[in-house]
């Protein structure tokens, strides 16, 4: 693999970018004493795998790999997707490389990619597991009329002249007493049966999607690290402290909680119907959007790709479903338990709840050795071994179903996350590409475009390795 120099200053359009002269690892000394056999162990692996990688210095892509410019762009504003990154970042990669034909998104999450794809009136194809992500990306991948706004305005006009309900509503989410105040509950799941009965498809499916949007805003809990957390519960100097439920809902929420959801959900869809108004026009091709496994994609269609770009969950044990939980029970996604364990099964093999009894059958020297170094004593669960060599399972088969469908010249960009268990960090982004080159693809660049944190238990232990926590895009070309 030879260093790429063809990406100077500029390069990705306004993107300053730099090439890293020596790969990672032999930038960091291996000062004597000072590391453990576990941490020499880990250099010694990550300076085969990281041998003539072709690293490019890409802190310029730092805000494009995450959601947080979104939360203000058009259309991708209408459900905040947390887990997304900008279409400011896909579509420099689909001008840098002059892509024309087909684009794929395998993780299509809140379809990023297809939403880029379509402002370059390119054809995509998305695919995603969870049923949230593929209704989110199919609103707002739609292709809206004059007549279809002016349906949308009109329901708004009509859910502005509902009032409270004197019905008790029922749900099957047995967590939804404590997750909501009462009130806000009973609003939600009014607002959810006035939904169902709007006619027109394409605004119901607006509305249930701004419905979605809004139940984080207006519930007790948030999504944040790897779960959902109580907003009640509070970290102070001396640990966390839980204030009383219905102290905490008396002081966030209004008195007027009917009103208080309504607005919301009006807010929100107003800003949608704003989104669309300067919208018309700027989607001539429509994505088509799948729902099931990445690795079946070549079940669902059989058209060459010229450029995929995704992200997939990262090989960190972050759970999409558990994220989604609320979101998946309260909107009538799953009614029951065996549903939602059923769902989860069908993820990318990123997390311990998303091991089924798939066999492993691919297999990385560098990764077992790697695996060989974790502490039994301190990983926080038994499966990690298993979650680990799934996830590179997995990468493998998708990789190759990518390689058999991939035009002749065309490219693939991941972009993904290194993770660390035990103080052994994974670095996703040369096994990725180690896996790729082995299956036929040139790896052309790696590009590094932040560095990451770990949990504070895991900080010190691994201070000496940390450049190798990093979040990457790694570019292919078959
Ligand atoms: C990092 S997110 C992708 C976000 C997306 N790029 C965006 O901008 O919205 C990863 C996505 O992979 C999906 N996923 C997990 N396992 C999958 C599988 N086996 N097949 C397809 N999608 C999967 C998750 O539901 C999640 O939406």
């Amino acid at each position: 693999m030879e260093p790429t120099k063809t990406y100077g200053k500029n390069y990705f359009s306004d993107f300053e970018l730099s090439v890293l002269n020596e790969p990672i690892g032999e930038t960091i000394p291996l000062f004597e004493g000072t590391t453990s056999n576990v941490q020499t162990e880990q250099f010694e692996i990550f300076k085969s795998l990281e041998k003539n990688a072709p690293f490019i210095n890409a802190g310029s892509f730092s805000n494009q790999v995450h959601f947080q410019n979104a939360y203000q762009t058009p259309v991708q504003r209408w459900f905040p997707y947390r887990e997304g990154y900008s279409t400011r970042l896909v579509n420099t990669f689909i001008k840098e490389l002059k892509i024309t034909g087909n684009i794929f998104d395998p993780f299509s999450g809140s379809g990023t990619t297809l939403l880029a794809s379509r402002q370059q009136n390119l054809n995509s194809f998305g695919i995603d597991v969870n049923p949230i992500s593929v209704l989110v990306a199919k609103v707002e991948n739609e292709k809206y009329s004059n007549s279809d706004l002016g349906n949308l305005n009109s329901e708004i006009e009509k859910l502005k002249a509902i009032s409270k309900s004197k019905e008790v509503f029922q749900t099957c989410f047995d967590l939804a007493d404590k997750v909501f105040n009462s009130e806000i509950l009973q609003t939600l799941l009014q607002l959810k049966l006035h939904i169902k009965k709007i006619e027109n498809k394409k605004t119901q499916n607006i509305f249930f999607v701004a419905w979605l949007a809004i139940i984080e805003d207006v519930s007790n809990i948030k999504k944040e690290g790897n779960g959902i957390k109580y907003k009640n519960r509070k970290r102070t100097p001396n640990g966390y402290i839980n204030i009383d439920k219905d102290v905490w809902e008396k002081q966030v929420f209004p008195e007027d909680k009917f009103n208080f959801v309504k607005t919301k959900l009006i807010k929100h869809l107003e800003m949608i119907s704003v989104d669309i108004r300067n919208d018309f026009g700027s989607c001539e091709k429509q994505p088509q959007i799948f729902k099931g496994s990445c690795l079946e994609f070549d079940k669902l269609f059989s058209d060459e790709i010229e450029f995929t770009f995704f992200s997939p969950p990262y090989c960190n044990c972050f759970d999409y479903f558990e994220i989604h939980k609320v979101d998946l029970w309260l909107g009538d996604f799953v009614a029951v338990k065996e549903e939602f364990r059923l769902l989860r099964n069908t993820g990318f093999r990123s997390n311990t709840n998303s091991l089924n009894h798939k066999p492993i059958i691919y297999k990385n020297e560098h990764l077992e050795n790697l695996v060989s170094l974790f502490d039994s004593d301190k990983l926080w669960n038994t499966r990690i071994p298993s979650v680990v060599r799934g996830y590179f399972d997995d990468t493998h088969t998708l990789l190759n179903k990518l390689y058999q469908q991939t035009t002749k010249g065309g490219s693939v960009g991941i972009v993904v996350g290194n993770s660390a268990y035990s103080g052994v960090i994974i670095p996703s982004d040369v096994l990725i590409a180690d896996i790729a080159r082995k299956i036929g693809f040139k790896v052309k660049n790696i590009f590094v475009t932040r560095h990451l944190t770990t949990s504070s238990q895991q900080k010190q232990e691994l201070e000496i390795l940390k450049n190798y926590l990093r979040e990457s895009i790694v570019l292919l070309e078959k």
